[in-house]
């Protein structure tokens, strides 16, 4: 594609903002758009933007390349702030055994869930990983996923959990998708440390996170923080020694039991605390008291729905969090335990139709906050001038709402990634 292009006969053009803010509370529920539009593109990213009586105002000479959007609306990309996309291999034996009576955490105290998934990883090369692992990104890709966080966790020992860094790494390098990788060598612990868990802490602070920094191999650290995985007090011990080599917390809390992961979690600075099922009164006070505040700290609440429905689980109370003042992000969790789908079109129509978010709160959630929880807020998320071309075109839609109305049918027409369709 030449470096200048100018779409036209846009339908909508969705989420478009002078400059972006963290959404918080009710201003998740504005979401901007132009009717009838026209977007310039210069070197893959967003030169101009306005409605198409406009155009000739604001695009004095058009570039030579034209593209008709031909009634598609126009949205900034999905940015999925948290995923465990490299995986060995799939746990769908355990689903049988889930729908059979046995719950997660069962399954997870006979050495199935994440150490299965070790075991499996264990065995796998880096290319295996990378091969199984780039198929994935390409499917999410098509589905209107642009910028994606992943994490490890399924290594458990120090060469696997970098063999796992590194094939992140080299997705980084490979793909045009903007990634972002988090160390989550706090997963579960190791059977040979279920009883000696400073062991494995001290394996975690002393063995990985020197070797991670030095190869730059994680944005992010995560910790587990549930009962029978990490308490929070050994959740904040991990998230001090990655901050001394530059690690910001993104942490998975109160996904099964309320045991204080918020508040260790906000102390600890986390760029989002993710999960968010089991809450109490007191959690969302915390987390609403830290968004109200006028301290610079911005930790963002990123929900995983379809980790709730697939565990068949209450679902986080986002109603609850954003009348609260809460920023709220949403993720799809793609892991081969609780969420085997990294359909953020599903995650969006799910938000809706159980967590009863508005369409324009779920489609700012899934894009512009899902920016700021992986710290990519300065190039996507919303259709600004000079962030990346990230963008999902989609099938003639009747309006916005009918994206998230209509779940499960796939209205994507088209995908770009800096400014080039994806095959
Ligand atoms: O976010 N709950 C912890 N981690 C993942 C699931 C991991 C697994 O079951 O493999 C999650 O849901
Ligand atoms: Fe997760």
């Amino acid at each position: 594609m030449p470096s200048s292009c100018i779409i036209i006969n846009i339908q909508q053009l969705v989420n478009v903002r002078e400059q972006s803010t963290l959404l918080k509370g009710a201003a998740m529920a504005e979401l901007p758009c132009i009717e009838n539009a026209f977007l310039l593109l210069e070197d893959g990213t967003i030169a101009a933007y306005g409605a198409m009586y406009e155009l000739e105002l604001k695009v004095p000479q058009l570039p030579k390349h034209v593209i008709d959007a031909q009634g598609s609306t126009v949205l900034p990309a999905w940015c999925d702030s948290h995923t465990h996309l490299v995986f060995a291999a799939s746990r769908e034996n355990e689903f049988i055994d889930k729908l059979k009576g046995t719950s997660y955490a069962e399954i997870a105290a006979k050495g199935g869930g994440i150490l299965n998934s070790a075991q499996k990883l264990s065995n796998a090369s880096e290319e295996e990983l990378f091969n199984l692992a780039w198929q994935r990104l390409k499917e999410v890709s098509r589905l209107g996923t642009g910028a994606i966080e992943i994490k490890s966790g399924y290594g458990l020992t120090v060469a696997a959990e970098l063999k796992m860094l590194r094939v992140i790494k080299k997705l980084k390098q490979q793909s045009s998708l903007s990634i972002k990788a988090t160390f989550l060598g706090a997963h579960t612990y190791p059977l040979q440390f279920k009883n000696n868990h400073q062991g494995y802490i001290n394996s975690i602070i002393n063995e990985m996170l020197p070797v991670i920094a030095a190869d730059k191999l994680a944005d992010y650290i995560d910790v587990f923080c549930e009962d029978g995985f990490f308490s929070p007090q050994e959740m904040a011990q991990i998230c001090h020694a990655g901050k001394a080599y530059g690690l910001q917390p993104k942490l998975h809390v109160n996904q099964l039991n309320s045991i204080g992961g918020i508040e260790a979690g906000l102390k600890a600075n986390a760029i989002s605390l993710d999960h968010l099922e089991t809450m109490t009164d007191i959690d969302i006070s915390l987390l609403s008291n830290q968004a109200t505040s006028k301290t610079s700290q911005q930790t963002i609440c990123t929900l995983l729905p379809t980790a709730a429905f697939f565990l068949r689980m209450g679902f986080a109370p986002a109603r609850r969090l954003m009348d609260a003042g809460c920023a709220i992000a949403l993720a799809s969790d793609y892991n081969p335990g609780s969420s085997p789908s990294g359909n953020m079109n599903l995650v969006v129509a799910m938000s809706c139709i159980q967590m009863k978010m508005l369409p324009e709160e779920a489609i700012n959630a899934a894009t512009i906050n899902g920016a700021y929880a992986m710290g990519l807020d300065n190039e996507l998320g919303s259709i600004t001038i000079g962030k990346k071309a990230n963008l999902i075109f989609t099938k003639n839609i009747p309006s916005l709402a009918y994206l998230p109305y209509s779940f499960g049918t796939n209205l994507i027409d088209k995908v770009m990634i800096n400014g080039y369709f994806i095959d």
